[in-house]
């Protein structure tokens, strides 16, 4: 009896084997969609694009954590409306949130929110179509703005989880042509991520 009083003790002390909690490390992967809500009042139509994203995650407390988003660079087709394609810029968006998650560490689901601030950062600008048929040089201008997201992480076991999440960016780049401003490209993105996470 006493043998087993000491094992019941043990299983109550030791810590939960299901849980984010103060002083986890997150790490989560999976396939992120960036999809640009440029509208009708918008000069530049900007493509869709998949890669592969990660995140970062430590929780500070059990309910507050701060992320960092990595991933493999974006790439986007961009059009003129109405003439076709003009450009293709490719793109990082590194982006640093403050996250409150739901539940509490004995919690195998945990749904959660953050806000924070997006830098995307754009490289290898090529001009594409006419643009390219007179070899005009495109830039795209680095972009600060908010973002905020909601997800939620579903434990398969101890360390492993799954998750999705989705994001918005306030992404604005200003562009122009042989060094002259064309036009903002408002890119503002709808991010989604569906992935895998592993807690440390
Ligand atoms: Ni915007």
């Amino acid at each position: 009896m006493k043998k087993v009083a000491l094992l019941v003790a043990a299983a109550l002390m030791a810590p939960s084997a299901f849980a984010h909690q103060a002083g986890d490390i997150l790490v989560r992967g999976g396939a992120m969609t960036v999809a640009p809500t440029t509208d009708s009042e918008d000069t530049f139509d900007v493509d869709s694009n998949t890669q592969l994203g990660l995140t970062f995650s430590y929780m500070v407390t059990d309910n507050w954590g701060v992320e960092l988003l990595a991933a493999t660079p974006f790439s986007h087709g961009v059009s003129l409306k109405g003439s076709g394609e003009v450009a293709n810029v490719k793109h990082l968006p590194p982006t640093l949130m403050a996250q409150y998650y739901f539940g509490n560490a004995q919690s195998k689901v945990r749904p959660y929110i953050g806000a924070g601030i997006n830098y995307t950062f754009f490289f290898d600008e090529e001009s594409r179509g006419d643009l390219q048929a007179i070899d005009a040089n495109v830039e795209a201008d680095d972009s600060w703005g908010l973002a905020a997201q909601a997800g939620v992480d579903m434990d398969v076991t101890d360390n492993l989880f799954v998750n999705g999440s989705i994001w918005y960016m306030d992404i604005d780049t200003d562009v122009s042509v042989n060094g002259n401003y064309v036009d903002t490209a408002n890119i503002d993105p709808i991010g989604l991520m569906v992935g895998l996470g592993y807690r440390f």
